[in-house]
């Protein structure tokens, strides 16, 4: 046995770090999960929200199709229903409809081979 310590992983299996480039967002469906969960990826960075957009209650997809859920300037995430917009490190609205909410954050774990997490 070596002594490495091992790393212990909790949560829901999203994707491979590979399957989201930087600057990219990309939605995974999780099983018993109504909202797909977004990951987002920039400057090195991932980020993810679950796929409902603050405006209404109980929350909306955002994507006006697969994967469509960042800006044409790709610097927000947006929400094609009524155009809101929402910061990629904090999910919170900074124009639109929902000004001031946010996104639901999930914390995702990278494990050294790349597997993403997500604790939920
Ligand atoms: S449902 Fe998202 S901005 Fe209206």
């Amino acid at each position: 046995m070596s002594g490495a310590a091992q790393q212990v992983i909790t949560g829901r299996y999203l994707c491979h770090i590979g399957d989201v480039a930087d600057g990219i967002a990309r939605g995974f469906a999780v099983s018993g999960l109504r909202p797909k969960v977004i990951v987002v990826r920039k400057n090195g960075h991932l980020h993810a929200y679950l796929d409902a957009c603050p405006h209404y209650t109980g929350g909306t997809p955002m994507a006006w199709k697969s994967d469509a859920y960042l800006n044409g300037a790709g610097t927000h995430l947006a929400c094609h229903s009524h155009g809101a917009l929402f910061e990629l490190a904090t999910g919170e609205c900074v124009l639109g409809p929902c000004l001031g909410q946010s996104l639901t954050k999930i914390d995702v774990t990278i494990t050294a081979t790349g597997e993403v997490f997500a604790a939920i």
